[in-house]
């Protein structure tokens, strides 16, 4: 009798309960030791390889101390090559500093593609003095005074980071900036000085002269990293994030090594380790190997598919769509039909359709996106057309325009003009 309970319970234990394995902790042996670790976010203590620059930046920002305004300065290198993580480690130490020391000084980060408009910025420089503005309903240039008069009658100075300066001067041109460093002009009391970062290096290219050569004072370049470089990184941030004995160093050369070879990208590498050991525990290994590495390259690789299409315009989409349809209707896909199709489409979600002309070239942009190929064919004297191929997985694709959720309900719809086609 007892046997038999016993046995009972085992088999509700194992097999019966969907979470047992999940919630049981103590037992189990995790890769994990602190995965935030890796995540992008996280500012580590130590900066192996930028050394240098944060020095660069530490000593064009000294005379702060000494309240005198340092110059501008402009940032640029490509994406993940630790542009940001120098800055906030470097206005972490002086804000230290300034508040040991009791200074009229403030250090202020603000990554304008997260703020998204000028209006966002402005308020954000306000709030990091103290002034308090309404989210809307204020002119710019009255959000702009508001900063200017609080900077003045607190007599502070004030170092202001524009991270991915770049996308604000692309979606709004160089106003902002413009004032911004022309602001010591009218102030009597208080300074500003300003830290410009890119991820475009033809950023440059896009400023008013006059904007360019004050912001650009003094500059500081970042290379892409290396694979030994990113060897280092991935080490120390490994040694955090790992327990003992789930990760080799033939583990972190193999995930520094793709990623240099992509662009010498930190943030590639990271996620690639990141993800590799998520594909591990959740296959329940003892440690991370090299298959998991290679899983989580396929994985990283579809999720940056998946959001290059997800954030494709409409019409982009439902010329995207209307390959979609024709292939799982059986069809040879020319340029003609896919044109009659996304126009039923646009007439379906009530929209104007595009021109031929422009859905061509939609059609040539998702060529060079590598999501599908156009072959031009040959009728004889009927002249010649082209001919649609996808590139990507159907269902990947599909599986796109299922989240989207305008788009998703037209995933079943078979377009009347493929009907015929089919008979
Ligand atoms: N030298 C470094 N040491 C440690 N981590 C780094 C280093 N450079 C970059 N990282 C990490 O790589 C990721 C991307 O760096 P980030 O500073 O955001 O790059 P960028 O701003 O140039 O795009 C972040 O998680 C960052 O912490
Ligand atoms: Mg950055």
């Amino acid at each position: 009798m007892n046997r038999e309970s016993d046995f009972q319970w085992k088999v509700w234990g194992a097999r019966l309960d969907p979470l047992s394995d999940l919630l049981s902790t103590s037992s189990k042996k995790t890769i994990f030791k602190n995965r935030n670790v890796l995540r992008s976010d996280y500012l580590p203590n130590n900066l192996p390889h930028r050394w240098e620059h944060i020095r660069q930046l530490g000593e064009i920002l000294a005379p702060t101390l000494n309240n005198t305004r340092p110059s501008n300065v402009f940032i640029y290198g490509k994406t993940g090559t630790g542009k940001t993580a120098v800055v906030k480690y470097t206005f972490k130490r002086f804000n230290e500093e300034t508040i040991r020391n009791n200074l009229p000084l403030k250090f202020i980060y603000i990554n304008c593609r997260m703020a998204g408009t000028e209006y966002r910025v402005l308020t954000e420089l306000c709030s990091s003095i103290g002034q308090k503005v309404p989210f809307t309903g204020l002119s710019k240039a009255e959000v702009f005074n508001r900063f200017v008069s609080g900077l003045s009658s607190s007599n502070l100075m004030v170092v202001v980071c524009l991270d991915e300066v770049d996308i604000l001067v692309k979606n709004f041109g160089d106003d902002l900036l413009y004032e911004l460093t022309r602001v010591n002009e009218s102030l009597n009391n208080g300074q500003v000085a300003l830290v410009g970062v890119s991820n475009d290096l033809m950023f440059k290219n896009m400023l008013d002269p006059r904007v360019l050569s004050s912001l650009s004072e003094e500059e500081i370049v970042f290379h892409p990293y290396t694979a030994s470089e990113l060897m280092d990184i991935l080490s120390e941030r490994a040694a955090l994030a790992f327990n003992e004995g789930t990760i080799s160093q033939d583990i972190i050369a193999l995930c520094a090594a793709l990623a240099a070879a992509e662009h010498g990208d930190a943030r590639r590498a990271l996620d690639l380790l990141r993800v590799a050991g998520e594909v591990a525990e959740r296959a329940g290994a003892q440690k991370v190997e090299e298959k998991h590495v290679r899983m989580a390259q396929g994985i990283i690789e579809r999720g940056r598919v998946f959001e290059a299409l997800s954030s494709l315009p409409l019409h982009s989409k439902l010329v995207l769509l209307s390959v979609v349809l024709a292939i799982k209707n059986g069809n040879e896909i020319t340029s003609g039909t896919l044109y009659t199709v996304y126009k039923e489409l646009c007439e379906l979600l009530g929209i104007e359709p595009l021109t031929d002309r422009r859905t061509s070239s939609l059609l040539s942009e998702l060529n060079m996106l590598g999501v599908l190929d156009c072959e031009l064919v040959s009728l004889g004297r009927y002249g010649r057309t082209r001919k649609v191929f996808l590139t990507l997985p159907l269902d990947e694709v599909i599986g796109v325009f299922e989240k989207d959720d305008v788009l998703s309900n037209m995933l079943g719809y078979v377009p009347t003009s493929l009907k015929k086609r089919n008979t």
